[in-house]
């Protein structure tokens, strides 16, 4: 069967990048990354999507009057990617309405936080005040209300005693490059759809849901 196409955009590092190019080098991993876009010239993403042999592009958004014109580009060029779905891989621009109703169940993305809980910034340092025991990411199909959307899958990890916003950033970092290829694998592989606003998933699947160890 043919490999479910992927364009991944960034804005920084691109750690999550890594983790699907990982995925999608075994071999059968059913989806390929058609291109990597980053709307920083000095994402350092883009290095290591290079160093994977893949195509990579660049739309400034400083360069553009509208927030339209911007995504118009970045439009056509995952348009010419080929690519079947978009993946948001700390992409921090906000899209607009029109761009995501366009790329409606095609577009998802990950979020530092169990959603519904903490959707915005600094999800790490409002768990620790809200005093949750139990923080995580999220991977959802995106909507036009920010950080909101069908949830695909969740991982949660432990807040435990002493924790920074650092250090639960970077237990929940582990989680997000485990989630994020195993829910690209589920709707890659059709295992998992949008019904009636929610994400059903095949009776017998693994990997949606990532507990505490
Ligand atoms: C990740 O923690 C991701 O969940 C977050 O940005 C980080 C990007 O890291 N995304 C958001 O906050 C989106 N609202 P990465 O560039 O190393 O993948």
């Amino acid at each position: 069967m043919a490999k479910t196409k992927l364009a991944i955009l960034i804005s920084g590092r691109g750690s999550n990048m890594q983790a699907l190019i990982e995925a999608c080098s075994i071999p059968d991993f059913p989806a390929e990354i058609a291109l990597v876009l980053s709307n920083r010239p000095d994402a350092g993403g883009l290095d290591r999507a290079k160093a994977a042999g893949l195509p990579t592009a660049v739309v400034d958004h400083t360069g553009y009057e509208t927030r339209e014109a911007f995504e118009a580009v970045m439009s056509d060029l995952i348009e010419a990617s080929g690519a079947d779905i978009v993946c948001l891989a700390g992409f921090m621009r906000l899209l607009t309405a029109d761009f995501v109703n366009d790329w409606r169940d095609r577009l998802i993305n990950i979020h530092p936080s169990l959603l519904p809980s903490f959707p915005g910034l600094h999800t790490h340092e409002r768990a620790l005040e809200a005093g949750v025991k139990l923080h995580g990411c999220t991977v959802h199909f995106v909507r036009a209300e920010m950080d909101n959307g069908p949830i695909i899958g969740q991982a949660a990890v432990p807040v435990l005693s002493g924790d920074t916003p650092e250090l639960l950033a970077q237990r929940v970092l582990v989680a997000e490059h485990q989630l994020y290829p195993a829910c690209v694998k589920l709707i890659a592989s059709g295992k998992a759809r949008v019904s009636r606003d929610i994400v059903r998933t095949e009776s017998k699947v693994d990997g949606l849901l990532i507990n505490p160890a």
